[in-house]
């Protein structure tokens, strides 16, 4: 069992830096127009998918790796009677076609990636003048190696870039007018968001001992290394709007 493993045993409706709350205050900064197509990379349990759905009246497509965070994310929106279309997919390639989405959103997903090539796939489905709104985990400064390897054991993290490095690899990606909407070091004493009962989320694996013991884990983690983390929420266009 891994990190993604208990999150989606516990049901985790938020599992980014700054949480839910962190979600909403980059959407007060988003103009998403009502009908346009939003993907989301890496959604989890599809509570964003389903806010973004609900707020923008947006036609939202939802997607991750993890079949069981698939499956209670379509539990949360069959609840909440929205129509996100949930699927399945495989690292790599995303499954949609060129030039298909208007914006996409990743929250705390890209980290876990080879960053550059899944960047360039966001840059492939977008609409010119499409967005990317990415939360992401930063290093406030070059890593030392130990804690690196504490984030790659604790999390599958692949690489955690400072913020200027995050921005370097969008522009890298082709991706124009890269800019931060929210940065800073990442909250540790944002409220705990027990929301997942709400939707029958909470199933019977997530009171196994190996998923407390990996929640636990990354509390110990994220306390002791706090200094060292930081979050971006960046904005990067295919081609700025006119
Ligand atoms: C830390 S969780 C965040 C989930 C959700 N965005 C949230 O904020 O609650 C990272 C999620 O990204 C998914 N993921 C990682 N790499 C992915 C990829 N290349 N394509 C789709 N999903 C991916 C994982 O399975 C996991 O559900």
């Amino acid at each position: 069992m891994n990190y993604h493993d208990a999150l989606a045993a516990v049901g985790a409706g938020s599992a980014h830096p700054g949480g839910f709350a962190g979600t909403r205050a980059w959407m007060q900064k988003v103009h998403i127009a009502p009908g346009a197509t939003v993907l989301e990379v890496g959604c989890g349990t599809g509570r964003t998918a389903c806010a973004i759905s609900a707020a923008y009246n947006a036609k939202v497509i939802a997607v991750d790796i993890h079949p069981q965070m698939i499956a209670k994310a379509k539990v949360r929106a069959q609840t909440l009677n929205l129509p996100v279309t949930f699927m399945t997919i495989d690292r790599g390639p995303l499954p949609f076609d060129a030039e298909t989405m208007d914006a996409v959103i990743a929250e705390s997903v890209t980290v876990f990636n080879d960053a550059p090539p899944l960047l360039r796939e966001y840059h492939r489905v977008l609409r010119p003048g499409g967005f990317v709104i990415d939360i992401e985990m930063s290093a406030a400064a070059k890593l030392p190696d130990d804690v690196m390897q504490t984030f790659r054991e604790t999390y599958g993290a692949v690489a955690v870039p400072t913020l200027q490095q995050w921005k370097r690899h969008y522009a890298d990606a082709q991706f124009t007018g890269v800019r931060l909407l929210l940065s800073g070091p990442v909250p540790t004493s944002a409220p705990r968001e027990d929301e997942s009962d709400a939707y029958g989320l909470v199933t019977g694996e997530a009171y196994a001992p190996d998923v407390w013991r990996i929640m636990q884990e990354n509390e110990r983690v994220m306390a002791t290394h706090a200094k060292w983390l930081h979050y971006g929420v960046i904005q990067a266009y295919k081609q700025l709007p006119q």
